[in-house]
């Protein structure tokens, strides 16, 4: 199972649980919350491989990315640490700094809550938390999703009317209903959660802990699916506190997909296997061939190069499985790593010069963090079904030139931008973060030019 404890929430969540009966010496909701694993230091022992091939991206490989160290110093704190601002953090993103941050996702939840709703994956969405009401009592329900719709705090009843569906209060969506057949309940209404303790002869416990109660008027609507809990004046702060408990929705992203129920989630790095591993898919933009939504990692920098791919590949397929220590001291595996045989194919950045084949690749790898959904600098966008289409409009920069001009670079300012013409207005794009620079590679230009050449085609 995968760990579902994080540290900031189970702050919050001690603070507001209620003080519990039994109080025989130890504090027994520390014992009571599963922690995340300490994975002892293990002796670098590991033997070197011999790789008797000749692929040179396999030797460039072994040369430059020897050891689980080079890969997290070259590769994954290269595009993290330099840039602050694009950077990985623990609060949206994980904390990936050191060799040990890396291990630490070994196995960790991938994050199901960065930034809006929306861009959750299903297969990041955790076990929802229940909900039940307390009078009556009802079987608890997995939570879907909870939202305070803010707005007046209104006493409906009062008033002679009843919430909607967007009405302020506290709104509540269940994966089933709640057996209810009444229009509103005054009642408390409990959040639950599944803990898994040792107890004292060595045994996991699992047990439901009823982490918090709101009490107020509650409304039933869609036949008991959908709960909205009044939230007066004086009550406003009891449902901040509530919500800043971090509640696990089931239903994050609101598509009717379970994600964790459904079977479907994924951890950080899954140990031995680099395609269910959402911090690959966060690189790859796909994982067992679905769009993983979100911006590519990294965000603003240097995508992976193929001998990097292939590092963060074998790195992850040669982990242990049986969750025994890791070291990143220990060479990478890369003559009985499958994807040494052909690591053409973790290529990011496509080729020939089509638009599918190799422009869009080397646009969304390269200028997707700064020109995506969430951030279009100067309103240039990348990413999205409409990204072919957009690259024909004016420039917002010089808005009597077009940014693409089919068949002639010297008149698309987009052209400009890559190439660095003397009239352009701002720098020369692909900005880097850390030094403001930046200029795709000889051949990666050629390629764009040649593909605008032959008539700008969506091919
Ligand atoms: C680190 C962020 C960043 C990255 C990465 C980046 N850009 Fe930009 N881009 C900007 C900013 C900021 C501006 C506006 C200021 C400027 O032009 O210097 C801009 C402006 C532009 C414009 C002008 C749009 C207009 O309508 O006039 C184009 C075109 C552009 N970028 C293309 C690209 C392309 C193509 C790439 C990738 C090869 C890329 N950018 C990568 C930040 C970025």
């Amino acid at each position: 199972m995968i760990r579902s404890s994080l540290a900031p929430w189970l702050i919050a969540l001690l603070l507001l649980l209620p003080a519990c009966g039994d109080s025989a010496g130890s504090d027994p909701l520390t014992d009571a919350i599963q922690a995340p694993p300490i994975r002892p230091d293990a002796p670098g022992t590991r033997e070197p491989v011999r790789y008797d091939g000749d692929n040179p991206f396999v030797l460039e490989a072994i040369a430059r990315l020897t050891t689980g160290e080079d890969l997290h110093f070259q590769v994954i704190q290269r595009t993290c640490s330099p840039n602050e601002g694009v950077c990985h953090n623990m609060q949206e993103y994980p904390d990936l700094r050191t060799p040990s941050s890396l291990v630490e996702q070994i196995g960790a939840p991938c994050n199901s809550q960065p930034g809006h709703w929306s861009t959750v994956y299903d297969r990041c969405e955790p076990p929802g938390d229940r909900f039940s009401l307390q009078n009556p009592s009802t079987q608890p329900m997995e939570i879907a999703w909870i939202e305070r719709v803010p707005g007046p705090g209104t006493d409906y009843r009062a008033e002679g009317t009843a919430p909607e569906l967007d009405s302020p209060g506290l709104h509540i969506r269940l994966h089933s209903p709640l057996r209810l057949d009444r229009e509103e309940y005054w009642s408390g209404g409990q959040f639950i959660r599944t803990f898994e303790r040792i107890d004292e002869g060595g045994r996991a416990v699992i047990e439901d802990v009823t982490f918090a109660t709101y009490t107020t008027r509650w409304w039933v609507l869609e036949g008991g699916q959908h709960l909205v809990g009044e939230v007066r004046d004086y009550q406003s702060d009891a449902v901040n506190n509530l919500l800043s408990v971090g509640i696990q929705q089931g239903d994050h992203n609101r598509n009717g997909v379970f994600g964790y129920r459904e079977g479907l989630n994924v951890p950080m790095v899954a140990a031995g296997d680099p395609e269910r591993s959402y911090l690959v898919a966060r690189v790859r933009g796909e994982m067992l061939g679905e769009t993983v939504p979100g911006t590519r990692m990294p965000l603003a920098n240097q995508p992976l190069s193929i001998p990097e791919m292939l590092a963060f590949f074998c790195w992850i397929e040669g982990l242990p499985t049986d969750g025994s220590p890791v070291d990143m001291r220990w060479p990478i595996d890369y003559t009985n790593c499958s994807y040494a045989e052909r690591p053409e194919e973790l290529n990011l950045l496509g080729t020939g010069t089509s638009w599918e084949g190799r422009v869009r690749p080397l646009f969304i790898a390269n200028c997707g963090g700064c020109h995506g959904e969430r951030l279009a600098e100067a309103e240039f966008r990348v990413t999205g079904d409409d990204a072919y289409e957009r690259l024909f409009q004016h420039s917002t920069q010089i808005d009597t030139m077009v940014l693409l001009e089919p068949g002639q670079p010297e008149n698309s300012y987009l052209w400009w931008k890559l190439d660095g013409h003397e009239q352009l207005v701002g720098r020369t794009m692909p900005l880097s973060p850390s030094d403001g620079g930046g200029r795709l590679s000889d051949e990666e230009l050629a390629d764009i030019r040649t593909w605008i050449e032959q008539g700008a085609q969506d091919n």
